[in-house]
């Protein structure tokens, strides 16, 4: 069985939580896109875990985890994380395979995406300044450099010597201080030693694993509306985020997908600029992302706050090809009197679908919308459907009918037991 998880809005939709869920009967759970700018969180009888790099199926005792090789690196967070979860008792040799084609984050990839942010000035895009557009545009030149060069320092001290000294002048231009090379590649050694036992030829791995029927999951970062093709450009991520990315990052075939599962929040958050639809400005904003606790899980941004776009998660479902559907959040509206769900966009009066809009028309459009009645009840402990109050019901039932992709999972709260299936058992 291979699975894969995916968010349908502008990230943070909850995918962690899901990964390690749907992990518990995963032999593999795998990485394949983006990088640190990910924060996926998952949490265990009250523990708070939040993973970058590290795939969050891992607390499950019996799943390996896999950093395939469309996933980029900041090896200095990639340790800081392992380091974490071995004092927390969690073991990863043998446990995490990390592979030789994954690019490296480079510290002047870091100044690089600050100095672009700082130089944009009112236009900034907010990036998570993790340097993730600077190391995909090195990849795509031919300027990147893998954890594959790791395994061979001498040639590694010669391409970053090279790309540094290049990476410097431009940073002369922007006014910003040289990186140090001697210094940095010192820190590169140290890295390199902790490293390279978990390097492993991860496509190998993940062959073998479909040759003897091992269940593979693969963890989805960001959100469709930030996918470097499908988002409104360049308010964008650095990595393709759709379905499509599973075989170029990790060499799984397409055709041996078994199930997607879209991740959608009740409702819509959103960190970083660019237009924002249904984007709430109001009290009733700062209700939800309080208690809500919408707060980068990566930078501690604010996050924006808009009621749920179905228009927009309706486009995700389709190019995913989404065969189940996880609503998380749905706790956080509770309380809310009147909850909306955006159904379709219109634009001079005519209506206009996502994919037809780039940045201009979705910051013009005007979204037309349906009003639910709120519920008030907290809802967190029910188990099963018909635990929740009707009008929550009847909220998720016009959510799966709207999409016409069945509901699997209701998410009731952050921790791991805070769910109801709707799988047929
Ligand atoms: P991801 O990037 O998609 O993995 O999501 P994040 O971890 O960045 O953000 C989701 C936040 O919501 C985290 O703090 C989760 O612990 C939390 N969370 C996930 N699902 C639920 C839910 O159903 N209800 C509540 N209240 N919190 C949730
Ligand atoms: P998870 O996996 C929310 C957003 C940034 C910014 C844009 C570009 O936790 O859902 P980048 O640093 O990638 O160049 O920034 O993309 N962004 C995310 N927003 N959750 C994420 O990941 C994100 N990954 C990137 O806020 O708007
Ligand atoms: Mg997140």
């Amino acid at each position: 069985m291979i699975q894969v998880v995916i968010g349908s809005q502008w990230g943070d939709e909850g995918k962690g939580k899901i990964v390690d869920l749907l992990a518990k009967k995963a032999d593999y759970t795998v990485r394949f896109h983006g990088g640190n700018n990910a924060g996926h969180t998952v949490v265990v009888n009250g523990k708070k875990y939040s993973f970058h790099l590290i795939p969050s199926g891992i607390l499950n005792r019996n799943t390996k985890g896999v950093i395939a090789n469309g996933t980029i690196i900041d090896p200095e967070v990639l340790i800081g994380e392992i380091d974490q979860l071995e004092k927390e008792g969690i073991q990863l040799k043998n446990k995490l395979f990390i592979s030789p084609r994954c690019h490296l984050i480079m510290p002047y990839h870091k100044e690089l995406d600050e100095a672009y942010e700082n130089a944009r000035g009112k236009n900034k895009l907010g990036t998570t300044r993790r340097g993730i557009g600077p190391t995909y545009a090195d990849k795509v030149s031919y300027n990147g450099i893998r954890v594959y060069e790791l395994m061979n320092w001498k040639i590694f001290v010669e391409k970053f010597t090279f790309q540094a000294n290049i990476k410097n002048k431009i940073l002369k231009l922007f006014k910003v201080k040289p990186i140090n090379i001697q210094k940095e590649l010192k820190r590169y050694k140290g890295f390199k030693e902790k490293i390279v036992p978990y390097i492993k030829d991860t496509f190998l791995l993940l062959q073998n694993a479909i040759k003897n029927k091992k269940n593979i999951l693969l963890e989805g970062a960001h959100g469709v509306m930030l996918d470097i093709d499908f988002s409104p450009y360049p308010f964008s991520t650095g990595s393709n985020v759709v379905t499509g990315a599973v075989n170029t990052g990790s060499g799984i075939p397409l055709s041996k997908v078994n199930e997607v599962w879209v991740v959608v929040k009740a409702y819509l958050s959103r960190v970083g600029g660019g237009p924002l639809p249904t984007e709430l400005l109001d009290k009733q904003a700062d209700y939800i992302r309080e208690k809500g606790q919408e707060y980068g899980t990566t930078t501690g941004r604010p996050r924006r706050i808009g009621w749920l776009d179905l228009e927009g998660v309706k486009f995700a479902c389709e190019v995913n090809g989404a065969t189940k559907l996880v609503i998380t959040k749905t706790d956080i509206l509770s309380g809310v009197s009147e909850i909306k769900i955006c159904i379709g966009y219109y634009l001079e009066g005519k209506k206009i679908s996502y994919s037809e809009c780039g940045y201009n028309e979705l910051a013009q459009l005007i979204p037309r919308y349906v009003t639910f009645k709120g519920w008030k009840e907290n809802i967190q402990n029910a188990r099963k459907f018909g635990d929740l109050p009707k009008n929550c019901q009847k909220y998720l039932r016009f959510i799966e009918s709207f999409l016409k992709v069945p509901i699997a999972i209701v998410s009731t709260g952050a921790d791991r037991q805070d769910y109801i299936s709707l799988l047929k058992a």
